[in-house]
């Protein structure tokens, strides 16, 4: 791991090359980097991030929206350079994306992934227990953003590019 300066800003589309290829090398598919790309062209993608080290990309977060009893962000595909992972980047890219979200009226922000990993944001298992929905289970994960107590139950669904990831858990 190396720790060098870096910004945290918006994604611009000029930032979609090297976004690309951050979340070709970072997964084993090429799924993840076409679902960001078809959650952009659906018009579902709400709060997009970057890590910039002086125009080179070293990590990435998105929001999209979601079909949920309230307003629902769902957080991932999250990725940051493998040379400087564990320098907290995608910590960052994540606690300001939650931030962000606050600050634009969401309710909740789901996610699937490690709980050991997303727990130290807000994220619960055990919340999420009570939402139901094709990516249910073990790895579902939510933060509530607000201190309302509402029904906090129902149907979740990720933004309908995620189709594809549908019956993996
Ligand atoms: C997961 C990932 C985004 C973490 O990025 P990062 O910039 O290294 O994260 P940070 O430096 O902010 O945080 C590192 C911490 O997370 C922990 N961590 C990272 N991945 C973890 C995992 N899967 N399970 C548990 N802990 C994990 C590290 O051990 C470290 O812990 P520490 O702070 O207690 O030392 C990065 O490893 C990555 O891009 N991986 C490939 C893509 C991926 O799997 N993305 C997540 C699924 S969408």
């Amino acid at each position: 791991m190396s720790e060098i300066d870096w910004e945290l800003r918006p994604y611009e589309a000029s930032d979609e090359a090297a976004v690309d290829a951050l979340l070709r090398a970072s997964f084993d598919s090429p799924a993840e980097a076409e679902l960001v790309v078809q959650l952009r062209k659906d018009s579902d993608a709400e709060i997009e991030l970057v890590a910039d080290s002086e125009g080179e990309i070293l990590g990435y977060v998105i929001l999209s929206r979601m079909i949920a009893p309230e307003r629902a962000l769902g957080l991932g595909p999250v990725a940051t350079t493998e040379p400087h992972r564990g320098t907290g980047i995608a910590s960052t890219l994540i606690e300001s994306g939650l931030a962000l979200a606050t600050a634009n009226d969401w309710l909740s922000v789901f996610l699937l992934g490690d709980p050991a990993f997303y727990e130290r944001f807000g994220f619960s298992v055990d919340d999420a227990d009570a939402f139901q929905g094709a990516f249910a289970g073990p790895y579902l994960q939510v933060a509530f953003l607000d201190e309302e107590e509402g029904p906090r139950k129902g149907e979740v669904t990720y933004a309908k590019a995620f189709a594809r990831f549908e019956s993996a858990d």
